[in-house]
């Protein structure tokens, strides 16, 4: 019989020793202190029950959404102008202004509603989440690889994306539900159209396209703003697949999509994104049928065209898969001079969300972590303790002042930046109301007339399969929408399921829905 005890490195194994976070070496590694070798074991193994206490708090709380995702690192690349115009005209964000200017970036994709061990053949929206680290601190740019969202407004993501998960009781992802809510919120057709066609499942994250979604500003060195719209559009190309790619996929592999970028960027085929702006004056745009603050809407190019900007390649994956991607914590609320938030009102929900959802999640002193902390930026806070703070953010030169103002040698403001913003002057009533121009089907229909047919022919397969294990009465609220978004769409849908456009006819708008006129004229040739 071998006693393991004494298998351990002889006097010339010079790797290095194994210790306990007290800084103890470890003796003996496999065996417990007990009294006699068969036990019963001591209270005192401080190294045992060090091991197993941490090990029993290995895991956080995973994301509520997006828990399954892989971060990698690279560098951004400003163009500094297009043609002979400088992008300085409209943004002082020092990360734009010129040519050849890289900034450090760290991006993390991932899905939305599985598990952080769920697989990413799943027909859901991709994450794309880009962490900036410049010199005037962090920007985040936290988008989707889908252009539009399910909801306009902030206050009801907890119930889209509860519809969304699996079901409180059986705990599977059921169609029922999902279409339930879906067939009661008009403002997630255009959406819905996207996420079932093939675009609703990325072939992979490096053949991704990735959208801010929501309406951000510019801000120039005068206090002017824009609106402004982000792409990032891949330079391999996108790549997506059908039901049957991806079951085959799943069959054999959960994460392909995380061994794909990781083994692409170990091989050295770095992947490339550029990214592209859309800008619009800063007012409510009238003349458009659709609200630019919408982020269930797209922007017409021919009207805002997408401009590119600069590019951004990722070369470095991630050395601990723990803290930087599971510790790694973006948010909306996360912008550095020159850029501003809109008054959108899901990126107001938004803001606050990450950052409290990032509290519970990581800890209040989640921004301490090196993968968070705004590294090419100075950080000086009168910030202190919590749990987990292991340093000081730099003070003034007075250790002892952790308050502002001062005058005896603490942190002082700074210096505001050149002129006030210059945004529009916004005057309103408190009140509860959804925004003017919902217009929910028009680019629903023109996304779905834009589409080869074959998408065509996949996005009613799939709506069609899923919609076949919902209720009746749900079935034909989805038909009766479809037929709003595209005629086309809604005969087909309802063919594969045995609903016809009469039997649909009695149904009435939804409780303050509006409708536009030619929505109207739609519904007045049903039947
Ligand atoms: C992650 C909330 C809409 C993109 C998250 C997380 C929360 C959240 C709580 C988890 C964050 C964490 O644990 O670190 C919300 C709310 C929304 C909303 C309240 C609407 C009001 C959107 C939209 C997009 C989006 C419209 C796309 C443009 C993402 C991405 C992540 C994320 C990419 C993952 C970030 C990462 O990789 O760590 N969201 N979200 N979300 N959300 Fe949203």
């Amino acid at each position: 019989m071998v006693d393991v005890a004494n298998t351990g490195p002889g006097p010339d194994d010079r790797r290095a020793t194994l210790t306990d976070r007290q800084g103890h070496p470890i003796y003996d590694n496999q065996n417990q202190r007990t009294v006699g070798p068969r036990g019963p074991a001591t209270l005192e193994n401080y190294h045992f029950l060090e091991k197993i206490s941490h090990f029993d708090r290995e895991r956080i709380p995973e994301r509520v959404v997006h828990a399954r995702g892989t971060t990698a690192f690279g560098y951004f690349e400003s163009y500094g102008s297009w043609g002979e115009e400088p992008i300085e005209r409209y943004t002082r964000a020092k990360l734009f202004q010129g040519r050849g200017k890289r900034t450090d970036v760290a991006v993390r994709f991932s899905t939305v509603i599985g598990g952080r061990d769920s697989s990413e053949c799943a027909r859901d929206p991709r994450g794309f989440a880009v962490k900036f680290y410049t010199e005037d601190g962090n920007w985040d740019l936290v988008g989707n690889n889908l252009a539009v969202f399910f909801i306009r407004d902030a206050v009801k993501f907890p119930d889209v994306i509860h519809a969304l998960k699996p079901d409180p009781v059986t705990f599977r992802q059921e169609p029922n539900r999902i279409f339930d809510f879906m067939s009661q919120t008009p403002e997630c057709m255009h959406m819905l159209v996207n996420l079932f066609s093939p675009r609703g499942i990325p072939a992979d994250y490096r053949h991704m396209q990735g959208f801010g979604v929501n309406t951000y500003k510019w801000v120039d060195a005068e206090g002017g703003t824009h609106l402004v719209k982000y792409h990032w559009m891949p330079k391999a190309g996108v790549r997506s697949m059908t039901e049957e790619d991806a079951a085959a996929i799943q069959a054999t592999e959960l994460g392909h999509a995380t061994k794909d970028l990781y083994e692409a960027i170990e091989r050295g085929d770095h992947p490339e994104w550029e990214l592209l702006v859309q800008l619009m004056s800063d007012d409510e745009h009238p003349e458009l049928d659709f609200d630019p603050l919408d982020d269930t809407k797209v922007w017409p190019e021919d009207q805002f065209p997408a401009r590119p900007v600069g590019r951004m390649v990722l070369d470095r994956n991630v050395s601990d898969f723990f803290t930087e991607n599971e510790q790694i914590a973006f948010g909306t609320g996360v912008l550095v001079d020159g850029l501003d938030f809109s008054d959108d009102k899901m990126l107001v929900g938004r803001t606050f969300s990450y950052s409290d959802t990032q509290r519970y999640r990581v800890g209040p002193n989640y921004l301490q972590l090196p993968v968070n902390h705004a590294k090419n930026a100075d950080v000086r806070t009168n910030q202190r303790d919590g749990q987990m703070a292991h340093y000081v953010d730099r003070a003034g030169e007075n250790p002892h002042v952790n308050y502002e103002p001062s005058i005896t040698g603490g942190l002082r403001e700074a210096h505001y930046p050149t002129h006030d913003e210059q945004g529009p002057v916004i005057e309103g009533r408190v009140t509860r109301k959804r925004i003017p121009r919902t217009n929910d089907y028009l680019q629903a229909g023109q996304r779905y007339l834009l589409m080869e047919q074959w998408e065509r022919d996949d996005l009613v397969r799939n709506f069609g399969a899923l919609l076949a294990q919902c209720d009746r009465p749900i079935q034909e609220r989805m038909v009766w929408h479809f037929l709003l978004v595209e005629d086309d769409l809604g005969l087909r849908v309802g063919e594969a399921l045995g609903i016809t456009p009469a039997d649909v006819a009695r149904l009435e708008p939804l409780p303050g829905q509006e409708l536009t006129d030619e929505d109207r004229k739609r519904l007045g040739s049903l039947g």
